[in-house]
């Protein structure tokens, strides 16, 4: 930890000693804005706060936000209005942090609307924390630690993470990409790469502890940078690979600009990798993508998607895909659907375009109207779940490791766990499993949403 940090987290220890005081934390974001809740819980509990999930009884309420969609937004003043009710009765401190506080049209908006919240932080300011903390109780002071530059990476931040086998690492933060609609690079910043021995020590010592499975977070993580032994990407995931005690490794989001033929090697020659790669699309026509800025074209990725099925056995694919985008014809949305036909996708993760201020996209005249957003995107949805019944039934007869994930949540007869493609397979409860076991098991029956396994 911080030395300075440290004083300040000693400091509000001995101010909440015997207070029993609890604090939730609702993180609103992507897997990134988790891992930094991840840390933010850490310091949390050093400052003698206990966690609970309903944020109505905690003495200090934090609220990670997210700005990627417009939805974000409502959703957060809903919270922030039930905060200020509870707030009349009651000492609770609220703390606003995460990307949606790094727009300036936000901070203003906080500032004149919302004057009762205590602690307003951004995303280059989080390992400050405890220093807020300390002003908003001691001082009664309205604390405000935001900066608009990129921040430099803190290690060593304390940490109380979500589960006990499995753990994200953030490998890298920022993105350089500007793709035209997304306001991340605006909030976060340029691309830093942790260091590698770094990212090392943490999946080793998490091994220690008994975990598992593991997820290499970043906007982009195959354009990470290490060093002169760990140069990229591919030599990061060989060398998390070989950590004895990890079973699994994902990782979120790689950028099919960046997907390299020693990435490619490095899944196929792992297996620990999982079996299912994100490889986000956004959209299946050649000019809407060059309008994005993505920087392939649909014969570019539906190549570099056959290149890696073909050359991985039993690979999965899943994807993220934007409609409606600024100007998107008729035409250029059925190129969208004529990938999703090509490319059986395991998952897709599909979002209505939505105008975020400040990015390039969001400056077009011809924006596309709500109806036909909508009727995009159901048409997009029919089609995917038109094809995963039969594409669970490939998965019939064969055999699968999965990890199990605990209790199934409306069975208690049976377990809950993962296959290496991502899939949920439900198997009968057996005393001789626990918790992040893994178990081979062959699959038997298919739901729409899961899979039943026979333990072999
Ligand atoms: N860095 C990651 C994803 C970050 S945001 C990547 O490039 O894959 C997660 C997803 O949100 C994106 O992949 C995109 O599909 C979606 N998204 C981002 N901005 C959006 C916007 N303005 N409207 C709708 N969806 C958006
Ligand atoms: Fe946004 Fe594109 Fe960066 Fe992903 S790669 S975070 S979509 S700008
Ligand atoms: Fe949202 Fe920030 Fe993640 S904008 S998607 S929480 S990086």
């Amino acid at each position: 930890m911080l030395e300075n940090q440290e004083q300040f987290i000693n400091l509000v220890k001995e101010k909440n000693k015997n207070k029993n005081l609890k604090y939730s934390i609702l993180t609103m974001g992507c897997q990134l804005n988790e891992n930094d809740s991840e840390k933010l819980a850490g310091m949390l509990e050093e400052m003698n706060f206990t966690q609970i999930n309903d944020y109505k009884n905690a003495d200090l309420i934090v609220f990670n936000t997210c700005c990627v969609r417009e939805n974000a937004e409502e959703r957060l003043f809903g919270k922030i209005g039930e905060i200020k009710k509870i707030k009349e009765n009651k000492n609770v401190i609220l703390a606003i942090g995460g990307c949606m506080m790094q727009e300036k049209n936000m901070l203003d908006k906080m500032k004149s609307s919302y004057p009762f919240v205590d602690i307003i932080f951004g995303t280059h300011t989080m390992q400050n924390f405890p220093e807020d903390v300390y002003k908003a109780i001691q001082n009664n002071e309205k604390v405000k630690d935001i900066i608009d530059i990129d921040g430099e990476i803190y290690e060593g931040l304390p940490i109380k993470r979500n589960s006990k086998f499995k753990a994200s690492v953030t490998i890298m933060y920022g993105c350089n990409n500007f793709c035209s609609y997304c306001i991340v690079p605006y909030v976060r910043g340029r691309e830093r790469s942790r260091k590698p021995e770094k990212i090392l020590e943490e999946v080793k010592s998490l091994a220690l502890e008994g975990y598992k499975e593991i997820t290499l977070l970043g906007q982009n993580v195959n354009s990470y940078k290490g060093n002169d032994k760990i140069k990229n990407f591919a030599d990061l995931l060989n060398e998390v690979c070989k950590i004895e005690g990890i079973e699994r490794v994902n990782f979120i989001s790689p950028h099919p600009k960046d997907f390299t033929d020693d990435v490619i090697d490095a899944i196929k020659n792992n297996e620990k990798i999982s079996r299912i790669i994100h490889l986000p699309l956004q959209a299946g026509n050649s000019k809407v993508l060059k309008e994005m800025n993505r920087k392939y074209t649909k014969e570019q990725y539906l190549n570099l998607a056959q290149k890696m099925l073909d050359e991985i056995p039993g690979l999965t694919l899943s994807t993220d895909i934007i409609v409606g985008f600024p100007g998107e014809t008729e035409e250029e949305f059925e190129d969208t659907l004529d990938v999703v036909r090509k490319i059986n996708f395991e998952q897709i993760f599909m979002f209505i375009y939505s105008e975020r201020e400040g990015t390039v996209a969001s400056r077009r005249k011809d924006q596309i109207p709500d109806e036909i957003k909508h009727k995009r995107f159901n048409k997009l949805k029919e089609l995917y779940e038109s094809r995963v019944d039969e594409n669970n039934k490939k998965y019939i007869g064969t055999n699968q490791k999965i990890l199990i994930e605990g209790q199934s949540k409306y069975n208690n007869e049976t377990f809950e766990g993962r296959t290496s493609t991502n899939k949920v397979v439900i198997i009968d409860k057996n005393d001789n499993y626990k918790v992040g076991d893994s178990v081979k098991v062959k699959i038997v029956e298919d739901h729409r949403w899961y899979l039943k396994g026979k333990v072999v």
